[in-house]
């Protein structure tokens, strides 16, 4: 059975991130969505927030769970006995991070293979930094995240004003 980690903060969910879900969670028998809890920074959403965000947009995909984690992904893969990490590439200037976190990844744990797929093309502008510059202006970001994800982030953005 092969398990597969798509790893991400997920600050919010967006329909790129629900584009890689949908694919890779046809390449792994199991797909664990595996959402960074990082002390060192803030992010719009808490943890509770993102993982039930995710739980709501991925809820007719059979195969995939949504974990929370802390910490070093390959420590996170062996606890989870996952065996491949997915990631995806939206253009080249996201390349070299990628790289970099794929062989230190594979430094640490060689059986800890690190897949790219290439996002689809409606999506390479897209990321969850951008999604929320647009809402904070008052821009429409109904193209960029699902309904239940954008209403989230209108509430969010009113308690702040
Ligand atoms: O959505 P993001 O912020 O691009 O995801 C980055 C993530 C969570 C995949 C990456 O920061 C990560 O794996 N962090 C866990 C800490 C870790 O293992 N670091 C060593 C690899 S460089």
């Amino acid at each position: 059975m092969l398990k597969a980690i798509y790893p991400g903060s997920f600050d919010p969910v967006t329909y790129g991130h629900l584009d890689i879900i949908r694919r890779s969670s046809k390449l792994a028998d199991e797909l664990i969505v595996g959402v960074l809890y990082n002390k060192a920074k803030t992010p719009l959403f808490s943890i509770e927030e993102r993982v039930r965000m995710l739980k709501e947009v991925t809820k007719d995909i059979p195969n995939v769970e949504i974990i929370p984690f802390e910490g070093l992904l390959v420590d996170f893969a062996k606890e989870t006995s996952a065996k491949m990490v997915i990631r995806g590439l939206r253009a080249v200037t996201d390349f070299e991070y990628e790289l970099q976190m794929s062989q230190t990844n594979h430094k640490l744990l060689p059986e800890l293979e690190t897949v790219f797929l290439t996002t689809g093309l409606e999506y390479s502008y897209l990321s969850s930094t951008v999604v929320k510059e647009v809402a904070a202006f008052g821009g429409d970001i109904s193209q960029f995240v699902p309904e239940a994800v954008e209403r989230k982030i209108q509430e969010k953005i009113k308690r702040r004003v």
